[in-house]
């Protein structure tokens, strides 16, 4: 389980950014108050779409020695990047459930390799295939748009996997990723997501520190509602 147990943190994805200029932004949100990066590797395969690959990372990870790089792996056959991505300097491989026919492989592979295992579901999966993993893994992602675009629209029938997962787990890890901003993050705080991916919202925001705080404090004040109440 994730040692954050249960911490709100919010992780920008700068898939909408100005990729010309990915060092400076992912900067711009550390400076800014981000908790960790959520950095979005897409194979053309798993998703249709292309991003990056570990070559980049290895040259983003000397420009931001100490920030936390999630790797949201939505690629085919995750297995294979595992190595060369934590060479690169990655501290989380995020893979998805759908993508590889031994997740519990892939998890060991990735704790062998001395990151932290995080695994998704797209929103078509439903949420007991995690079971199995959940114990095994440090944190837990539930899409909440179709992974391979930013800027879509948050699909709040999603927030019934955060709350049944949150009910039989209470300490874990949860993500949420996709179409997250400050009109969307009440609901994901309220189902018990902790860790919130946020794209265009930051990203466009003409103050990413105070988007950043605002979603950290709902986030915050749910889970001490929920602390209370149990
Ligand atoms: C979508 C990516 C997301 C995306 C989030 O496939 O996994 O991380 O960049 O961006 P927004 O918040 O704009 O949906
Ligand atoms: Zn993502």
């Amino acid at each position: 389980m994730g040692d954050g147990c249960g911490r709100a943190k919010i992780g920008p994805s700068i898939l909408n950014s100005d990729l010309s200029n990915l060092a400076s932004e992912c900067v711009r949100m550390v400076d800014s108050g981000a908790d960790y990066l959520h950095l979005d590797v897409m194979d053309g395969q798993f998703v249709p779409n292309l991003t990056f690959g570990h070559p980049v990372v290895k040259c983003l990870r000397p420009k931001l020695p100490n920030v936390f790089f999630d790797m949201h792996m939505m690629v085919a056959a995750p297995e294979q990047w595992i190595e060369s991505m934590q060479a690169a300097g990655a501290d989380q491989y995020t893979f998805h459930f759908e993508a590889t026919e031994d997740p519990k492989s892939c998890i060991r592979k990735i704790k062998e390799a001395g990151m932290k295992a995080g695994i998704g579901i797209k929103p078509n999966t439903p949420v007991n295939v995690l079971e199995p993993f959940v114990e095994l893994v440090d944190m837990v992602l539930i899409m909440t748009v179709e992974p391979g675009f930013g800027g879509q629209k948050f699909m709040g029938d999603m927030m019934p996997k955060i709350k049944f997962l949150r009910e039989h787990f209470s300490n874990i890890d949860i993500e949420v990723d996709g179409g997250v901003g400050p009109s969307t993050i009440q609901q994901c705080a309220d189902a018990g997501a902790n860790m919130i991916v946020s794209g265009s919202a930051i990203m466009g925001s003409d103050n990413p520190r105070e988007t950043m705080n605002y979603m950290r404090n709902v986030v915050e004040e749910a889970i001490q509602k929920s602390q209370l109440e149990r």
